[in-house]
């Protein structure tokens, strides 16, 4: 039987290497890691607790930072229709890298597509 949560089904160890891996990728990404800061340490640090919580875990973001309110969290970076594409197409390369298959990243997947839909903030050349 398989878990119900998703978060049961990654693991923490799959999670977490899942993350780093994609932080390498916006690190080198052109129309991302100039919105980041040079050291993701902190950010990834922050998205494992963020996305443990998303999939059902332990509710680690929230008990550190407080409520999410994710769309605010993003608006001093202008998030244009093409850096939610790149941020996906990292998300899609990492757990390609990782080995996340089958139904489990289709959901994941397609729920984070409307997450970073939704964190979207500027038009194409408003920034
Ligand atoms: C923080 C960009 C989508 C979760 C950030 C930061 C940037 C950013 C620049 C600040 C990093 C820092 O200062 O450490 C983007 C872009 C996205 C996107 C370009 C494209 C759509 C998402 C999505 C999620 C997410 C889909 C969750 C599913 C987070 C979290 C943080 C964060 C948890 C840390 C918030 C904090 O500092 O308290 N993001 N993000 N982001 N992002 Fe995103």
């Amino acid at each position: 039987r398989k878990p119900l949560i998703p978060y049961e089904e990654i693991g923490a160890e799959k999670l977490s290497e899942l993350i780093d891996r994609f932080y390498e990728k916006v690190a080198v990404h052109p129309e991302l890691y100039p919105i980041f800061p040079e050291d993701l340490t902190e950010t990834a640090r922050k998205q494992i607790q963020f996305q443990t919580q998303y999939l059902g875990g332990p509710n680690l973001f929230t008990e550190e930072h407080g409520h999410p309110m994710m769309k605010a969290r993003h608006m001093p970076f202008p998030i244009t229709p093409a850096r939610a594409k790149a941020w996906l197409a990292c998300m899609a390369e990492a757990m390609d890298d990782v080995g996340l298959e089958g139904p489990l990243r289709e959901v994941y997947y397609q729920r984070l597509a409307l997450t970073a839909n939704h964190m979207v903030n500027r038009s194409e050349g408003e920034e």
